[in-house]
């Protein structure tokens, strides 16, 4: 990987919550630097600031300021304006969350049209978001709503509305943590198979038999990380 561009890092990021009388400094100066078309798994305990990690690397939140900065491909957007960022997180990378996070009262087919319909007026063409979902596996539940479907069915619906613009990068945080075993090994083969043609993987788990699916692990452990 050594020779292939950086396309994505972090570099001495801090960041403080100040929630309460005493600030929290979750992130003290890690330093993460991703490689078009790798997959990397970030390990850590709960409460080690993984997902807060990932958030900063998807520039949905920013680093404590002036102490640390995200770069897409070597452009700081810690200190971009907001259309930059938001060109960057609609376009750039996608974002799995923790919990899905999918609109309950869309079905699936509308949850993952919805970043197409950023700034526009008419209803985009359903069409990418569809096939995307029949190439998971989603042909028979395009209009169910996410409270009809399984875990690993909203799991699927989520990688799917992330992907839906084509991003360069997949930025996915536990994508098997509310999933049992088989059905988390499948969400694991669906981005094995996407990264084998070309996307470059960032995932956040708790699981070290999750992370040994990536290229490569490294660990977030007092608010740095370690290779
Ligand atoms: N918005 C917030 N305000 C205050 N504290 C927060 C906030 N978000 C996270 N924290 C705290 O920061 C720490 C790291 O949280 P984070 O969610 O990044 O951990 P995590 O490694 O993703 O954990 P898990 O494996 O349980 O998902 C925790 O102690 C959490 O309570
Ligand atoms: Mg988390």
């Amino acid at each position: 990987m050594g020779d292939r561009p950086r396309i994505l890092e972090a570099r001495n990021v801090h960041k403080t919550y100040r929630f309460g009388a005493v600030p929290v400094e979750v992130l003290r100066g890690a330093d993460l630097s991703v490689h078009a078309g790798e997959w990397v798994a970030i390990l850590g305990s709960s409460g080690s600031g993984k997902s807060t990690l990932l958030h900063l690397l998807g520039g949905l939140d920013r680093p404590d300021r002036g102490r640390g900065e995200i770069l897409w491909r070597g452009e700081s957007i810690s200190i971009a304006p907001g259309r930059r960022i938001d060109r960057y997180r609609n376009r750039d990378v996608g974002f799995v969350f923790q919990f899905y996070h999918l609109l309950p009262e869309l079905d699936t087919l509308d949850n993952v049209l919805l970043p197409t319909m950023v700034g526009r007026w008419m209803r985009p063409d359903p069409a990418p978001a569809r096939s995307l979902l029949e190439s998971f596996g989603l042909a028979h539940r395009l209009h169910h709503r996410p409270a009809q479907l399984s875990g690993g069915e909203r799991q699927r619906a989520a990688i799917a509305r992330a992907l839906v613009r084509g991003p360069q990068v997949l930025l996915a945080d536990e994508p098997t943590g509310n999933l049992d075993a088989v059905t988390g090994g499948s969400i694991l083969d669906l981005l094995a198979e996407r990264h084998r043609s070309g996307l470059t993987i960032v995932m956040v788990t708790h699981d070290a038999q999750v992370a040994a699916r990536a290229d490569r692990i490294v660990q977030l452990r007092d608010g740095q990380v370690q290779a």
